[in-house]
């Protein structure tokens, strides 16, 4: 078995990232910050960069995400500081309108000639966009993929068609005209992790995003993911792996690390996240992924499936996670976005070519 994947970087544009815990490394959300980490991220030969979009801070004593970049101005500046890298800004098909971003990335793909991709979103938890006045009650989680359904439909005919009219179940445009078009079509990705928010990577985008591991429910995940993507007839859609890695010189040593961000855990801030979701009038239809921030029973600071070890070790498990999972591409997270980065980048990458996966720098 061999595999050549992409690998990107989930940039940490909210404070602490990705860890909630009073111990994460310096991740303080700010934009001098974030332009190193891509910058850095670009250096070192990585594909992609993804910055999500991030709303609400949480309560509790580590204040995450209390400072946070708002996701497409962030994408803007990064693509006019960059060269190479693709970057993918995230937007919520719940708070704009489809006309306003097919506008708006129509001028990022001038900015960043070509480089711009799109993280489509409908948001799950009450909370985050209560905050912003634009929770809708009056659909439930799979209503609003039916929403978004419509909404990537109507952008693509703005980029692709010269006068678009439409009458549709949520949106209408009257006469509509859009130049520039985008000098091809933006990559879509999307990280619906139900039933139905993978159809909706399956018809309308090129990436499914999954939370991905090398433990064997992951694994399972992953392969049903594709194996729905053919079933439906996409067998061109491709799956990429959001993993958390936790590096060390040994695997005692990255065990250390990680059991240091536990010992400052953010319950507080974890209570928040659920309490979140909980608000969310059809809550009992929310995927498990959409639980996967609010800690799990043993309550820990990272996501669930987090490989923790040394290079060597992080190598053979993210190798597999890649294998098994018949993953087309692997989307860090990690604890330091300038120490983590490079290590893993000149460390563990090259490494994985003796599984048989090649990235990065083995092209
Ligand atoms: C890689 C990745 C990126 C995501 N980015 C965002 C984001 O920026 N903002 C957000 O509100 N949700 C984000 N999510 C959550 C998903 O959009 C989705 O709501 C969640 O995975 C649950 O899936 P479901 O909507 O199919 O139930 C992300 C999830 C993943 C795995």
């Amino acid at each position: 078995m061999s595999r050549n994947i992409e690998v990107g970087v989930f940039i940490p544009v909210g404070k602490n990232g990705w860890i909630h815990s009073v111990n994460t490394p310096y991740t303080p959300g700010s934009f001098q910050h974030v332009l190193d980490v891509v910058q850095r991220s670009e250096a070192l030969g990585f594909d992609f960069v993804l910055s999500p979009a991030i709303w609400r801070g949480r309560k509790g004593p580590s204040r995450h995400w209390m400072d946070s970049l708002e996701s497409l101005t962030t994408t803007a500046a990064l693509l006019q500081a960059t060269s190479r890298i693709e970057i993918f800004g995230t937007v919520h098909m719940t708070v704009f309108p489809p006309a306003t971003i097919a506008k708006m990335i129509a001028t990022l793909d001038q900015i960043g000639a070509g480089r711009v991709g799109l993280n489509l979103v409908t948001g799950s938890s009450y909370l985050d966009l209560a905050h912003l006045g634009l929770w809708n009650d009056e659909l439930n989680h799979d209503e609003r993929y039916d929403m978004a359904d419509e909404w990537v439909h109507l952008v693509k005919r703005l980029w692709t068609e010269e006068i678009v009219d439409h009458k549709g179940r949520f949106f209408a445009t009257e006469a509509a005209t859009m130049g520039p078009k985008p000098s091809r079509m933006p990559k879509l990705v999307n990280a619906g992790a139900s039933p139905r928010g993978i159809k909706f990577a399956a018809d309308n985008c090129d990436i499914a995003f999954i939370s991905a591991s090398d433990g064997p429910k992951f694994i399972a995940t992953a392969r049903q993911c594709k194996e729905a993507a053919r079933a439906m007839g996409k067998p061109n859609l491709k799956t990429f792996g959001l993993v958390t890695v936790i590096p060390g010189e040994t695997d005692a040593e990255a065990q250390a690390r990680l059991d240091h961000f536990n010992a400052g855990v953010d319950r507080e801030c974890l209570a928040d996240i659920a309490a979140g979701y909980e608000q969310n009038r059809s809550a009992k239809a929310l995927s498990e992924a959409s639980l996967s921030l609010t800690g799990g029973e043993k309550q820990s600071c990272v996501m669930p499936g987090e490989l923790v070890g040394s290079y060597e070790t992080l190598a053979r498990r993210l190798s597999v996670t890649a294998l098994e999972g018949e993953l087309d591409g692997l989307m860090l997270v990690v604890p330091d976005y300038i120490e983590d980065l490079a290590a893993i980048a000149n460390r563990t990458l090259p490494l994985m070519e003796r599984y048989g996966v090649s990235s990065l720098r083995s092209r």
